[in-house]
C-alpha cells in the first residue's frame, strides 16, 4: 500500500545557464508540462527502487541512481528514521538529460514522498538543501538553480550563494521548448567551461559578465512586458553560449530555424551539448508555426509554454 507520494515538474532556464555557476544571476521557470512522481511503500528488509531502467535493491542500483541512494540515506537521517524498509517507485514523463532538470526533479519527488510517508512537514529550504546532496553527485559544483526552481515551482531570479527572489511575470509571449532528441551533457559542459576559464580567464570572464548583464536585462523585460527586447537578449546569450562551446550543431540548427520562422529570439536551455532549446514567440499562432518548422528540422518533441501561466510571487 502506498504510504507516501511526491511529485515534481521540470525547469527551463530562460537566461544565465553556466554563468550562474560563476556567481552571475540567472532566471529559471518551472516547467510543469512534464513531471516525475515517486511513491513509497513500507516493506520488510532493504530499500528497493522501481523505475524505467532498474528494479531491485537501492544499494545495488546502477551509477545513474547513485544520487538517489545518497539522497534517501540523508533524508532518512534528517527524518530520524532507519534507512531501510522502503520501496520507491519512480515514474516520469520528463525526458532525462535534456536540460529540463530531470535529476533535481527526481530528487524533489523522492524527498516529498519520504516526508509524506512519515507525515512530517517539509519546508522549501529543507527540501532544497536535501536535493543539493544528489545534485552534487550528478553535476560538477551545481549552482543550486535547478533545485531551487523545481522545489519552489515558481519563476526565480537566482544568484549562487546569495539566494533567490520570485519574479513577477507579466510578459505576453509563448515559448516553444524543443528537444533535439540528443542527451545533453551538463556535467561535461560545466567541466569544459571550467577548463576554458582556468586556461584563459581574461577571455571567459567578460563573456560570463555579459551573460549576467543579459539576465538583468531579461528580468527588466519580464517586468515591462517587452518580449521583443527579451528575444534579442536570448539571441545574444546564444551567441555567447556558443563562444564558450556549450552549444552544438543540432541546437544551432534549431535556433536558426526558429529565428527564420519568425521567433523573436531563441537559445539553448540548460547545460547544452544536446538537450533542449527555447524559442520566444509573440502569439500561439506564431508558436504553432515555429513548432512545426522545428519538428520538420528534426526536433523530437516540442511543448508550448505560455509565459503568463507561470506561477509568480513577489
Ligand atoms: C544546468 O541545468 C544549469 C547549469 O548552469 C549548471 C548549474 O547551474 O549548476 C549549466
Amino acid at each position: 500500500m502506498t504510504v507516501g507520494q511526491g511529485i515534481a515538474g521540470g525547469k527551463i532556464i530562460l537566461m544565465g545557464e553556466h554563468s550562474v555557476v560563476y556567481g552571475q544571476p540567472a532566471i529559471a521557470l518551472p516547467f510543469s508540462k512534464v513531471a516525475i512522481q515517486c511513491s513509497v511503500d513500507f516493506i520488510q528488509g532493504d530499500n528497493t527502487v522501481d523505475c524505467d531502467f532498474y528494479h531491485g535493491k537501492l544499494s545495488e542500483a546502477p551509477v545513474l541512481l547513485e544520487g538517489v541512494r545518497a539522497l534517501v540515506e540523508r533524508t532518512m537521517k534528517e527524518l530520524g528514521k532507519e534507512n531501510d524498509g522502503l520501496q520507491l517507485r519512480i515514474e516520469s514523463n520528463l525526458p532525462a538529460q535534456r536540460g529540463l532538470g530531470s535529476s533535481a526533479a527526481v530528487s524533489v519527488a523522492v524527498v516529498r514522498a519520504l516526508y509524506d510517508a512519515f507525515k512530517v512537514d517539509l519546508t522549501e529550504d529543507v527540501l532544497t538543501e536535501l536535493v543539493g546532496v544528489a545534485e552534487s553527485i550528478y553535476h560538477e559544483s551545481p549552482s543550486g538553480l535547478d533545485a531551487t526552481t523545481i522545489a519552489s515551482g515558481k519563476a526565480v531570479f537566482f544568484e549562487k550563494n546569495r539566494g533567490k527572489k520570485y519574479l513577477p511575470m507579466s510578459i505576453d509571449g509563448v515559448l516553444v521548448v524543443a528537444d533535439t532528441g540528443v542527451f545533453g551533457q551538463t556535467k561535461q559542459a560545466v567541466s569544459s567551461v571550467r577548463t576554458l576559464w582556468n586556461n584563459n580567464p581574461d577571455h571567459i570572464n567578460p563573456i560570463l559578465d555579459r551573460l549576467g548583464e543579459l539576465t538583468m536585462l531579461a528580468s527588466e523585460c519580464l517586468e515591462t512586458n517587452d518580449s521583443v527586447m527579451l528575444g534579442r537578449t536570448m539571441n545574444e546569450a546564444q551567441a555567447l553560449l556558443r563562444q564558450i562551446d556549450v552549444s552544438d550543431d543540432r541546437l544551432e540548427h534549431l535556433v536558426e530555424v526558429a529565428i527564420e520562422s519568425g521567433a523573436l529570439g531563441a537559445k539553448l536551455t540548460g547545460g547544452g551539448k544536446g538537450g533542449c532549446m527555447i524559442a520566444l514567440c509573440s502569439t500561439y499562432e506564431a508558436a504553432n508555426y515555429v513548432s512545426q518548422k522545428l519538428k520538420e528540422a528534426g526536433a523530437s518533441n516540442t511543448w508550448f509554454y505560455d509565459l503568463k501561466e507561470i506561477v509568480s510571487h513577489e
